[in-house]
This record gives C-alpha cells, structure tokens and sequence, in this order.
C-alpha cells in the first residue's frame, strides 16, 4: 500500500490525492496511456487531467471506465463564446463517454471575448449538472479575479498554471492568494517537462539528490514533494511508464523539512529572485478586490434565498 495525502479542492469538501495524473500528449489510441493512467488509480491516485485540445479524452474516458475517478478537462480560447463553452462541453461529456465532467477549466485566458459571456456558459454547465466544479489555467491573479466577478453565483476552485522547482512565478503571488482564498493551485509540467532529468541540470539535480538520500526517494520524488509541501499544490505529472506513475505517487509519502525546502529554493535563484515588499502589496490589492467579488456573490445568493 502507498501512503497517499489527500487535499481539499478549493472549498468544495471534494479530497484530492496531491498527485494525479497528467495526459498531455498521450495519443487518444495508446494503451501504454491506458494502463498507466489505470495503474495509478489501482495504487490509489483519484484523478486525471486532460484537454479537449489534447485530443484524447477517448482514451482518458476508456481508461477510467469502471474506477471511481475525478476528471478535470478544459475548454479551449477559441471556445470562449457563450455557444462554444456549451458545445465543446457537450463534444468533450459524449468523448469521455460520461455523464458529468468534475472539473472544467478555461484553458488559457482570451482577451477577445468578454469574460462574462464566457463565466455566463460556464455557470450555465453547472445548473444543467453537466459539470460540477468550475477552474480556470494559466490566470494571474487580476485575471482570475476578473473571472470570479464576471459570475453570479459559482466559485473558481482552482487555478492549473507551471510550477516545478525550475519555474516558480507561481510563488511571486499566485501561491499567497490561493492558499488565503482556499483556492487549489494545480501544478501543471511539475517535472519541468522531463527537463529535470536533462544532464544540463547536474548541479542541481545533485541538490535533490542529497536530499532524497535521506529519505530513499529519488529526485523525481523529491521535486514533486516540494510542491505539494505548499498547502494549496497539488500536482499533475505525466507519465505513460507505469514504473513513473508508480515513483510519482510515492512522493505524497514523506515531507522535507524547511531547510530542505530552502535548499531546493535555491535551484533556479537567479531567476526567481523574491522581491517580497513589493508582491505583497499587490497581494493586499488583490486580496480585497477578490473578497469584494465574494461578497457580491453571497449578497446576491442571500437574495435569491431570502
Ligand atoms: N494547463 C496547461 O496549459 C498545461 C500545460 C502543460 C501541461 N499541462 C498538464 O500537466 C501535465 C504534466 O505536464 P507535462 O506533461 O508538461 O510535463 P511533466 O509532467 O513535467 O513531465 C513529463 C515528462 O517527465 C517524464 N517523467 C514522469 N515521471 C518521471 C519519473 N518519475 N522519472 C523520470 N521521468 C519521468 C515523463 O516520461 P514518460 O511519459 O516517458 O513516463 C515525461 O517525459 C500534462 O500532461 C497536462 O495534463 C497543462
């Protein structure tokens, strides 16, 4: 038995493993993808991310068939009219052959169509029970504020953007305000796309090497661990060797410490220097504009029940 560590998404009750299983260039006919995804939900892993721009929900549907599994896909910037959201959600439901999608995201932002008549199809899926959760990736901070104001009654769960201990923008200020909203932040490219195991990146390989001697796990292991020690990560590696899946959920049963976390913040320094006084000025801005827009919501649901 692996020992899992579960997280909440968002403020939904709904517990997500900290690492789950990511699809991106898997071919919609692989059974190698098949049964890596089905290894990972038999050692205890319960979700998968795909795309409709992935093309390959058929195979993400075959693979989940008969597994209790929480499926997260999303909706592609060309589909942002109110008419695209609907029909690109009806296309991915009859390609994953289910009834309901968990989780649907806005892929990318797209400037050219109103967030509103985009955030309008998206409450609309819920009401039809078409989906249940609604996320959005790759938003900054403005962007998903943005989002949750353009709704009347939904919240933003979550938000999927890159994060691995070699691309950490997410730590300038998108970490802070998710952890204070209780919303998910979902590690997308966590093993920097395979880079991390490129010979370039000796250096720092090493450092994670000395740290997973400590514990027996591999880099891989310790790289993935990094991530989810912040309260509101969880990961989405990809891997169609089941023996990587395998690895990769081993990484949710052991924690560094701070220290380790400190080594590791080191990797990459150069470019992802802290400026600390700034960030968190723009933080409190932001802080406020969300609990602004969150309250407009609960006015208005205390409306409609009064
Ligand atoms: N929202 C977005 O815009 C966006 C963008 C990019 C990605 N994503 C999502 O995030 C997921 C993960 O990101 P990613 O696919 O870009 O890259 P990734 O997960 O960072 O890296 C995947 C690569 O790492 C290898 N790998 C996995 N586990 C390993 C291990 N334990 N040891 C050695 N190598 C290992 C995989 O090899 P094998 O496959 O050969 O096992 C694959 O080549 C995607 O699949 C997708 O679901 C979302």
């Amino acid at each position: 038995m692996h020992k899992l560590m579960y997280k909440e998404l968002g403020r939904t009750g709904e517990k997500l493993t900290a690492i789950g299983l990511g699809t991106w260039k898997i071919p919609d006919n692989s059974m190698e993808g098949i049964e890596a995804i089905r290894a990972g939900l038999e050692n205890g892993i319960n979700h998968v991310d795909t795309a409709e721009m992935y093309a390959n929900e058929r195979m993400v549907g075959k693979a989940v068939s008969g597994y209790d599994a929480f499926i997260a896909t999303k909706v592609s910037p060309n589909h942002f009219h109110y008419d695209g959201v609907i029909s690109s959600c009806k296309e991915s439901l009859s390609r994953l052959k289910v009834k309901q999608i968990d989780l649907y995201q806005l892929h990318w932002p797209n400037k050219r169509v109103p967030i509103e008549e985009t955030m309008r199809a998206m409450e609309e899926l819920v009401k039809r029970g078409w989906i249940r959760y609604i996320g959005v990736s790759n938003f900054s901070v403005p962007e998903m504020i943005e989002a949750q104001e353009a709704m009347k009654r939904e919240e933003i769960v979550s938000n999927q953007v890159e994060y691995s201990v070699f691309v950490r923008d997410a730590e300038d200020e998108l970490l802070s305000f998710c952890e204070k909203e209780h919303i998910t932040l979902t590690a997308y490219s966590p093993l920097a796309r395979g880079g991390l195991f490129e010979d370039k990146y000796k250096e720092e390989r090493s450092k994670l090497e000395n740290i997973g001697s400590k514990y027996g796990k591999t880099i891989a292991q310790v790289a993935l661990n990094y991530l989810i020690c912040h309260k509101p990560v969880i990961a989405i590696p990809k891997a169609i060797e089941k023996a990587h899946v395998i690895e990769n959920l081993d990484s949710m049963s052991f924690a560094i410490n701070g220290a380790e976390a400190e080594l590791i913040n080191s990797i990459g320094a150069a470019t992802h220097r802290k400026l600390a006084g700034r960030f968190a000025n723009i933080f409190l801005k932001h802080t406020s504009a969300w609990a602004a827009a969150m309250q407009k919501i609960e006015e208005r649901r205390r409306e409609k029940g009064a």
